[in-house]
C-alpha cells in the first residue's frame, strides 16, 4: 500500500510541497485548507500532470480532515506569511491558534503520524503541535535546518563556482536572524571552505544566510519563499517514509543534547520511519556555543509568547 502524505494549508507553500511530493512519486497526497475550492482546484490541476511527469500517486484536496485519516506524514503550512517589515515573530499570535487546532486534528485522525511544522515562527510552532498533538517528541519535528542549510550551500556554490550539492554545510539554531550556519566544518567535498574563501567572503555569506527569507520576501512583497521551504518539508517526508536514515540539520526537541533542554531548536538528525530517531551531538567550540545560546534564548522567548 503506498504512503499517505497530509499537508495542511494549500497556500503557496503547501501547494508547492504537494508538487515536490508527487514529482518523487512520493506518497498519496491529500491537500487540506479552510478556503473552499482552492485546495480541490490546486489538487485537480497538480493531478493532471500526471500523465505527463509519469507519476501514478493520488492527490486529494479537501477541506475535510476526516479525509487525512491515517496519514503517516502531516505537514503543518497553515497560517500567515510575512510581509516586508514583518519579522517571523510578529507571525506568532495569529499562527499559534492556527497550528493549535492542525495539530489537535491531526493527532486525532492519524495518531501515528510523524508531525512536520512549516509554519512560521517554526521553532514555537513546532512546540505548540508537540504540546497540543500529546506525541513523543521523536514524531514532531520542525523545517528549517534544511531550508537554511540549502541557502547556505547556495551561496556557498555561487561564491566558489560549484556545483551546490558538492558543498556541505549546516546551518544550526533558530530560524531567525540568529540562526548559526557552522563555517568551520563547512566543506567542499571535504576541503574546507575556510581554505578556498576570505574570512571577509565567508562573513558575507554568513549574513545573507541569515537574512535569506527576508531577502526574497523583500523581492516578492505580498508574501514569502515557498519553492525551497516546501522542497525541504518533502526531503524531510521521504527520509521519514522511506526509513532512509538521512542526517539533517532540523528542529528536535533537546533535552540536554548540547547543554540545552526544553525546548525544539535546529540540530542534525537521523530522520527515518520513527522520525527524529536520534540527535547527532557533537563538540561545538566556545564561539559556537554561544552563538547558540543567542538562538536558544530567542526561541525561548517565542515559546513563552504562545503561552503553551
Ligand atoms: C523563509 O525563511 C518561509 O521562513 C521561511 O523563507
Amino acid at each position: 500500500m503506498r504512503k499517505k502524505i497530509t499537508i495542511i494549508g494549500a497556500g503557496n507553500v503547501g501547494a508547492t510541497a504537494a508538487h515536490w511530493a508527487m514529482s518523487r512519486g512520493l506518497a498519496d497526497v491529500v491537500l487540506l485548507d479552510v478556503v473552499e475550492g482552492i485546495p480541490q482546484g490546486k489538487a485537480l490541476d497538480l493531478l493532471q500532470a500526471g500523465p505527463v511527469d509519469s507519476f501514478s500517486c493520488s492527490v486529494t484536496g479537501s477541506n475535510d480532515f476526516a479525509d487525512s485519516a491515517g496519514s503517516d506524514v502531516v505537514i503543518i503550512c497553515a497560517g500567515l506569511a510575512r510581509k516586508p517589515g514583518m519579522s517571523r515573530d510578529d507571525l506568532l499570535a495569529k499562527n499559534v491558534s492556527i497550528v493549535k487546532s492542525c495539530a489537535e486534528q491531526a493527532a486525532k485522525h492519524s495518531p501515528d503520524s510523524v508531525l512536520i511544522v512549516v509554519t512560521n515562527p517554526i521553532d514555537a510552532m513546532v512546540y505548540t503541535a508537540f504540546k497540543i498533538s500529546g506525541f513523543p517528541k521523536n514524531r514532531v519535528v520542525g523545517m528549517a535546518g534544511v531550508l537554511d542549510s540549502a541557502r547556505y550551500r547556495t551561496f556557498l556554490a555561487m561564491a566558489l563556482g560549484v556545483a551546490p550539492r558538492d558543498v556541505n554545510a549546516m546551518v544550526m539554531g533558530v530560524h531567525g536572524d540568529n540562526m548559526l550556519p557552522l563555517v568551520r566544518l563547512a566543506n567542499v567535498t571535504g576541503v574546507p571552505v575556510t581554505d578556498l574563501l576570505s574570512a571577509e567572503e565567508l562573513k558575507e555569506i554568513v549574513h545573507r544566510t541569515q537574512h535569506g527569507g527576508a531577502e526574497i520576501v523583500g523581492h516578492l512583497k505580498t508574501g514569502s519563499a515557498f519553492y525551497t521551504p516546501g522542497l525541504a518539508a518533502i526531503e524531510m517526508a521521504e527520509a521519514i517514509l522511506t526509513d532512509s536514515k538521512r542526517v539533517l540539520p532540523c528542529a528536535a526537541y533537546l533535552e540536554g543534547e548540547f547543554g540545552i533542554s526544553g525546548c525544539f531548536l535546529g540540530v542534525p538528525v537521523v530522520l527515518g520511519s520513527g522520525g527524529v530517531e536520534k540527535i547527532i551531538e557533537f563538540t561545538l567550540t566556545d564561539e559556537e556555543k554561544e552563538a547558540l545560546a543567542v538562538s536558544q534564548k530567542a526561541v525561548q522567548g517565542q515559546m513563552a509568547a504562545t503561552g503553551l
